[in-house]
């Protein structure tokens, strides 16, 4: 039962149906108003989650006195705008991603979040999985030794979703690929090298001049010395879902690339002048962290929403993207009541997507490089 004061807003009932049911739960939550321009998907969640208070327009929730902090999941094209709207209106705003689809819009919602003095959390899945969470705490114990390498890659097919997804370049939506290893690496991509390929079928490249369904890149970390390279499908690619990210450490090395199976991790000897060094491989089962959540809503790492009737496509991969969901809304709740920076504030949230944007623009570019602006 929700006994605390914060009061959330969740609008675009798509994907975002999925958060409801967290909120309701969460110790800190006063209340929950669900919003969608889509009377019958408003109509299902409000139902189902029997949400007191629901609406059909943002504009409704921005005017409201009676809300604190707005969960955006609407389509990608809305996302700058309708962030900046939010936290103009004095509100704390949590995204999915990506943050936006040009530099000049990331700049904007820095200066808005920066601005309004209100929180701004990008709501990265990648980052909150039981696979992620593992290699983290790997890294942070210093089990992998000094980062040599870093590789992510984000396998999806779109054909057939809503339509700002046709023909959207790759790289564009590269956060699940490229927030991994930024995060694990600490640091933020500087410049980057990408090349387009294979072959798009004129139609998907009418609304955005992509003529990519794969874009590949190679990043220049801030960190000297270190580099990491990323691929993104969007079409005309059969290999299936998967978020797949890889860290090559001196001492260990941690390879996730199967959905569905566990992680492998590879460990060496010392170096040791001389002598060749002992290589051993296991297969770590990545624990559930409900332990790091409050105890009303860690069944949400494995529970799914919907049933099978409803099903979001989302859902079909990722099992409810690895448990990461309620992370995802505690962070973002606890650092407006502790009023502190969310893990993925408005300045690492600009990075990771700024490093995909400079991406699409090298690929455009036959390759050329690119430099990727930092943000703070
Ligand atoms: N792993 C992840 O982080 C992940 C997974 C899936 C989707 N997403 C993101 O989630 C977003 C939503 O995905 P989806 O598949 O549900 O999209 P969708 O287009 O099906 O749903 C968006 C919903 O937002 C509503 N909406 C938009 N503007 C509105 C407004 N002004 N007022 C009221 N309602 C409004 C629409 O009516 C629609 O129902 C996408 O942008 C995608 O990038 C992220």
């Amino acid at each position: 039962m929700a006994h605390g004061t914060l009061r959330v807003a969740v609008v675009g009932l798509g994907f975002g149906a999925e958060f409801v049911p967290i909120y309701l739960d969460h110790p800190d939550v006063a209340s929950v108003v669900v919003c969608d321009a889509n009377p019958q998907r408003l109509a299902r969640v409000t139902e189902r989650f029997r949400v007191q208070e629901a609406c059909l327009q943002l504009d409704e929730v921005i005017g409201s006195p009676r809300i604190d902090a707005v969960h955006l999941v609407s389509g990608i094209p809305d996302h700058a705008g309708q962030a900046i709207a939010v936290l103009r209106a004095g509100k704390h705003c949590a995204c999915t991603v990506p943050m936006a689809t040009t530099i000049d819009d990331l700049h904007r919602i820095v200066a808005a979040q920066r601005e309004s003095g209100r929180t701004y959390m990008m709501m990265e899945t990648a980052v909150y999985t039981r696979q992620f969470l593992f290699a983290q705490d790997l890294h942070q114990r210093g089990e992998l030794g000094r980062l040599q390498f870093l590789r992510g890659a984000h396998y999806q097919d779109m054909e057939c979703w809503p339509p700002y997804w046709a023909g959207l370049p790759p790289m564009w939506y590269a956060t699940h690929a490229v927030g991994p290893l930024l995060a694990l690496a600490g640091t933020r991509a500087k410049r980057v090298q990408c090349l387009g390929s294979g072959e798009m079928r004129q139609e998907l490249r009418q609304q955005y001049g992509n003529p990519w369904p794969v874009e590949t890149a190679l990043f220049q970390l801030a960190v000297p010395g270190l580099c990491a390279e990323v691929t993104r499908t969007l079409f005309h690619c059969a290999r299936p879902y998967m978020e797949s990210f890889t860290v090559y450490g001196e001492d260990g090395c941690y390879e996730w690339q199967l959905e569905g199976e566990p992680p492998m991790l590879f460990r060496a000897s010392p170096v040791t002048p001389g002598q060749t060094r002992r290589h051993a491989a296991e297969r770590p089962q990545t624990p559930d962290r409900a332990d790091l959540l409050p105890a009303p809503i860690g069944r949400y790492t494995r529970r799914f929403v919907y049933g099978n009737d409803a099903q979001h496509l989302s859902f079909e991969q990722g099992g409810g993207h690895h448990g990461s969901h309620p992370h995802l809304v505690h962070e973002f709740v606890r650092s407006i009541v502790e009023a502190r920076a969310p893990r993925i504030d408005s300045v690492t949230a600009a990075n990771w997507t700024a490093a995909g944007i400079c991406a699409h623009q090298s690929a455009m570019a036959d390759g050329h490089a690119v430099e990727v602006p930092a943000f703070g």
